[in-house]
């Protein structure tokens, strides 16, 4: 089997973070969330994978390089605008040959890994077999009716009426009889060719499409409240290290990593928290729930919920929660507010 990530899509729901850098690369408890998909694709026994890559191809070959990091083979497929998933199939047929492939949204964290549907699919090898996680609003996703044999009956592209609150979730193992199906149908009405419309060219045709409801967390990391949400959950197994120096100074609760060259003085720590390399804390309360990067510098600053990205820096001010402080962003304390942020940024201060 083979592996086909999806890593193209210009991340617009996720502004201003994809002004500057692939959604894929959104760090998740200070990982990327490309290495968590690309982790739970090794963990399938998955060696040869495409990654399609759009506008911000250098990032992410920057990031998987060759795949040798992560024991695998990277091959990079070029998209030249995001005209859907069904396209990057398209695209990839020369790469994916006529094995079996499973299709990997590059944005989707799935923590607890898809190996028993992997080993499902081998087995009875049906000729699709979709993830669908019941969803509180259905019209976001790919919808899916099914039989009570849970063979897939119907699958509706965020219809405005759903028939069922079963969401595709952004995994999908695939035969070569998908390859017919994506040549032979449509743009939607976004102009995308859908790849719910080509699995729904396959069941109107009689093709055995499965569907396993994925009983674990998943996230679709398309907005910022989404990428907190997850943050905050994958912290909730964070396994506690300290690398870095804790001033006896300091108070540290619950699960904390500090990373090598981290620095924390007269602060406390309410963990989950994960201090990144070289950051400096002072004077501080961060936690519970919180990730800060590489290279911040935070002083008499109380951060809850929320993710510091690399080298940004939060100072004089207390209280801040649920939050994504961008890299290099400074955030602080002053008599007149003042602000100098960029487009498609979101500030939320009390009136
Ligand atoms: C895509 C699919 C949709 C699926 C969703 C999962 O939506 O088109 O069927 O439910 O991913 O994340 P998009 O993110 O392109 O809006």
């Amino acid at each position: 089997m083979k592996a086909l990530v999806l890593s193209g899509g210009s991340g617009m729901r996720l502004r201003p973070f994809s002004h500057s850098m692939a959604k894929q690369l959104m760090p998740i408890a200070n990982r990327p969330v490309l290495e968590y998909v690309l982790a739970n694709i090794r963990a399938l026994g998955v060696t040869e994978i495409g990654i399609i890559v759009g506008d911000r191809a250098q990032e992410i070959i920057d990031f998987a390089g060759d795949g040798s990091r992560f024991g695998a083979r990277v091959t990079y497929i070029h998209q030249e605008r995001p005209l859907g998933l069904a396209h990057c199939v398209l695209l990839a047929r020369p790469f994916l040959g006529d094995d079996d492939f499973v299709m990997y949204l590059g944005d989707n964290m799935l923590p607890q890994g898809v190996a028993d549907i992997a080993e499902d699919f081998a087995a009875r090898r049906p000729d699709a077999q979709v993830l669908v996680h019941k969803v509180a609003d259905p019209r976001a996703f790919g919808v899916v009716e099914l039989d009570v044999e849970g063979r897939v009956e119907r699958l509706v592209e965020k219809p405005e009426e759903p028939r069922s609150d079963l969401g595709l979730i952004g995994v999908y193992f695939f035969t070569p009889a998908v390859h017919e199906a994506v040549a032979s149908i449509e743009p939607s009405a976004r102009g995308e060719l859908e790849i719910t419309d080509a699995v729904q060219w396959l069941v109107a045709r009689g093709a055995d499409v499965r569907a396993s409801e994925y009983g674990g967390y998943w996230k679709d990391t398309g907005r910022a409240e989404d990428v907190l949400d997850c943050n905050r959950r994958l912290l909730e197994s964070l396994e506690p290290r300290i690398a870095g120096e804790v001033g006896a100074d300091c108070v540290v609760d619950g699960a904390v990593v500090v990373e090598a060259g981290a620095r924390v003085v007269r602060s406390r720590i309410e963990g989950p928290v994960i201090v990144g390399a070289d950051s400096i804390i002072e004077d501080s309360h961060i936690g519970p729930r919180t990730s800060i990067g590489r290279g911040c510098v935070l002083r008499r600053a109380g951060v809850a919920g929320s993710i510091v990205l690399d080298n940004a820096s939060v100072s004089g001010l207390a209280g801040l929660h649920d939050s994504i402080i961008g890299r290099n962003a400074s955030v602080s304390a002053s008599a007149r507010p003042r602000l100098v942020i960029g487009d498609d940024a979101r500030v939320e201060i009390p009136a």
